[in-house]
């Protein structure tokens, strides 16, 4: 079988998936374009940083950028003619009904389409409904047959980047050209062959990861996607529906689920409950899974339920808050302590922080909000009566309550002393349940965890 020997690459669209991968595949040996029609982000990272807070990822991108390797650009024209392989890791919003808006994805790839050379490589990376590699297909042979599909699905986290690129679990690439498939896999085992440096400039540390290659068929490359995250975002709701039943017998979810978890057949991983899950990923694909097995005649209702526990999670916290206050949140001073959608990020798409925050201000609670890196990107999305601070000192200073809604560090090693001093009668909320319970149990705080 002749496989491809790809030397030039682009990739389509530089947001947390893209510029990873375009910046690490250029520490591979590729010449790799990274293009990017926001003039703003394209400014930032034609400087050599990322536009977004990515541990390790500024150095990659800086080294790579003094190579000659990693050439951000703004125009197809001068780098998709030239390239092997074009990668397509273009956003997809939801749409108000839940489905995933294509329009980028279908217009990428038709911009792509028409200037690609014979037998070039079209890769998508971002998460698309399954079914889609087949309309790109069809797509494809109206502007050139000879050009080959691939789906590569990406399971790279925010916040661990290059470490989940790096030290994968697996790679996946599926389609109906097997030489092109194996084309894509040769480029992870170029990566892989690399990792060790490029972990070193990144600052990371080096896992003994066994990473598997997996090759399938499209439609299997594409569902294996949205399964893998819609199955971890089950696991989060059930942790979370398991976390109410605790709160109401007594016992400790975290001590169940520790558990639980310790069963290799279930695993530890995702059974974390609290203020339920958000992001850029979860939400939006549990309901564009929702949508595509409507749109096959599935009705996937264990993800609807999934779907609901999680909505209903901001509220629960809220609710708790409301009853340690006697049912009246009118004027009570609470202190949000996170607003990114997890810890290691700038990220607050969909962040139950900012939704807590908004429920706790429009139930007539007087809300302070801070978070180390999310508090720009959270601005939006907050009432306006909420007020954003830049310390953690000016967000805690006279609360009645704190609610801790993002697990950063700095938020769950607070000594017992530090509460004490706001406020001796201090009501903290763990919605992440992260904090020492036993510990501040001992002093005249009131703890609240989610299901403990
Ligand atoms: C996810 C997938 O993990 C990744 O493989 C995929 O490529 C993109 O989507 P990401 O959204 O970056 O990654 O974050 P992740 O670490 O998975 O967390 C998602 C959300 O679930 C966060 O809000 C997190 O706080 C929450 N979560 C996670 C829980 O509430 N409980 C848990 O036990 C784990």
């Amino acid at each position: 079988m002749a496989i491809m020997q790809p030397s030039t690459i682009t990739v389509l669209g530089a947001g947390y998936v893209g510029l990873t991968t375009a910046a690490l595949l250029a520490h591979a040996g590729y010449t790799v374009y990274a293009l990017e029609p926001n003039k703003a982000r394209l400014d930032v990272i034609k400087q050599g940083r990322s536009f977004f807070y990515e541990a390790g990822l500024d150095p990659v991108i800086k080294t790579a950028l003094e190579s000659g390797k990693f050439i951000p650009t703004n125009s197809y024209e001068d780098s998709v003619p030239g390239s092997d392989v074009v990668f397509s890791c273009v956003g997809t919003p939801d749409n108000p009904d839940g489905s995933s808006n294509l329009s980028y994805v279908f217009s990428a790839a038709e911009q792509a389409a028409k200037l690609m050379k014979q037998s070039a490589v079209f890769v998508q990376k971002s998460t698309v409904p399954v079914g889609t590699g087949a309309k790109i297909q069809e797509l494809f042979s109206t502007i050139n047959q000879s050009l080959h599909y691939v789906s590569n699905p990406e399971f790279l986290r925010e916040g661990t980047a290059l470490e989940d690129t790096l030290f994968f679990d697996r790679v996946v690439a599926g389609g109906d050209h097997t030489e092109s498939v194996q084309t894509v896999l040769s480029l992870y085992h170029q990566l892989e062959a690399q990792r060790d440096s490029i972990a070193a400039i990144a600052a990371i540390t080096s896992t003994e990861a066994k990473g598997e290659y997996i090759a399938t068929g499209l439609a299997s490359a594409e569902l294996i996607k949205v399964t893998a995250n819609a199955f971890l975002a089950l696991k989060i709701s059930f942790a979370n529906s398991i976390a109410k039943l605790a709160d109401k017998s007594g016992a400790d979810v975290v001590e169940v689920m520790d558990a639980v978890g310790a069963d290799k057949r279930i695993g530890r991983a995702f059974l974390n409950a609290g203020r339920g899950y958000g992001g850029g990923c979860f939400p939006k694909d549990v309901s564009g899974l929702i949508s595509s097995g409507l749109d096959y005649g599935v009705d996937l209702e264990i993800m609807q339920a999934a779907q609901g526990v999680n909505g209903s999670m901001p509220g629960y916290v809220a609710e708790k808050l409301l009853q340690a206050l006697n049912g009246n949140l009118e004027g009570a001073s609470i202190a949000i302590l996170g607003l990114a959608f997890k810890a290691g990020t700038s990220d607050s798409r969909k962040s139950p922080g900012v939704a807590i925050a908004n429920i706790l201000s429009k139930a007539g609670a007087v809300v302070t909000a801070y978070d180390p890196k999310a508090n720009e990107e959270a601005k939006e999305d907050l009432l306006s009566n909420i007020t954003l601070v830049d310390s953690l000192d000016d967000c805690v200073q006279n609360a009645t309550a704190v609610v801790i809604a993002t697990e950063w560090s700095e938020f769950a090693s607070l000594p017992v002393t530090f509460y004490q001093q706001i406020n001796s009668s201090l009501i903290i909320v763990d919605a992440v349940n992260k904090l020492d319970k036993h510990a501040l149990a001992q002093s005249n705080l009131q703890y609240i965890g989610i299901g403990r």
